[in-house]
């Protein structure tokens, strides 16, 4: 599917609700993108409330929005790509709206796979999957397992994940090791944590994306986030779409990162 939307990206199409994206990614410097970007996909409720429909709708009209963001990620040849999909507190939602996301979830994977792997996506779940039900788990064991030799865009689904159950888990780990002798005091530092990170191995995301006018982490990559930037519209993540990722691209561009220090001295 994404070989079919190849040409679309660069004319825009507002049909698919892509219109003015060539604007945006004409202007886009492509030596100069985010190696990581990560994103937390709000508002699907809200949008869904607003239109009279159940929260379900919002959901499901959430994963289009996802499907765009990926193909975009995979045309602009991204190396990393984290959203938020389920977190260790949406438990606490009603028991069908968890059945409903774990079954988009599978029924996402199911259907993408091909043309993930057609696009050399690799697909790497972040979080506590053993504690998903069991189809879940199976279609995300399917998903890492079809795709593990992809070299492409590396596509991190946070899914029962949250940043203070994975610094607790790392802490843990790194004192496990420490009493195993298999690691000395002397060693712990802070690449020794990332390490025992989900994101092993990746860089911290240089932007994070939070559609739905709230302003807050919710708990997401909080090691990573340190000196990420922040963009933040009120657009709600059904509505997302290619024009609003180049937007953010763009802004991003313009930033200047100076990590606690100095540009200019
Ligand atoms: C937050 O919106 C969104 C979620 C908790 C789930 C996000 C899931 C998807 C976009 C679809 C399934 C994912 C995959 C990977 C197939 P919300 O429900 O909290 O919205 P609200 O804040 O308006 O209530």
């Amino acid at each position: 599917m994404f070989k079919r939307l190849r040409g679309i990206l660069r004319k825009g199409n507002v049909k698919d609700g892509i219109d003015n994206s060539e604007d945006y990614l004409e202007k886009l410097d492509i030596a100069r993108l985010p190696a990581h970007v990560a994103i937390i996909m709000d508002g699907n409720g809200r949008w869904a409330i607003k239109r009279g429909m159940p929260r379900s709708f919002g959901h499901r009209a959430g994963v289009k929005a996802l499907r765009q963001i990926v193909e975009a990620s995979v045309e602009l040849k991204l190396k990393h790509l984290t959203v938020y999909a389920f977190s260790t507190e949406n438990w606490k939602r009603p028991r069908e709206e968890v059945n409903i996301l774990m079954n988009l979830l599978v029924e996402y994977l199911h259907k993408e796979i091909e043309s993930l792997c057609e696009n050399n996506v690799k697909i790497n779940p972040m979080g506590i999957i053993s504690e998903l039900p069991q189809h879940a788990r199976d279609a995300v064991a399917m998903a890492i397992e079809r795709s593990k030799n992809n070299t492409g865009l590396c596509f991190n689904i946070a899914l029962n994940y949250g940043g203070r159950t994975e610094l607790l888990m790392a802490v843990k780990e790194i004192g496990q090791k420490l009493l195993n002798g298999e690691l000395e005091f002397a060693k712990i530092d802070e690449q020794a944590i990332a390490n025992h990170l989900f994101t092993a191995g990746q860089p911290d995301p240089d932007l994070l994306i939070r559609p739905s006018g709230d302003y807050r982490v919710s708990n997401f990559l909080l090691w990573q986030l340190a000196y990420t930037e922040f963009w933040l519209t009120d657009t709600m993540w059904p509505d997302f779409n290619k024009t609003e990722f180049f937007k953010a691209l763009l802004d991003y561009q313009r930033r200047e990162r100076r990590y606690g220090g100095l540009l200019h001295k």
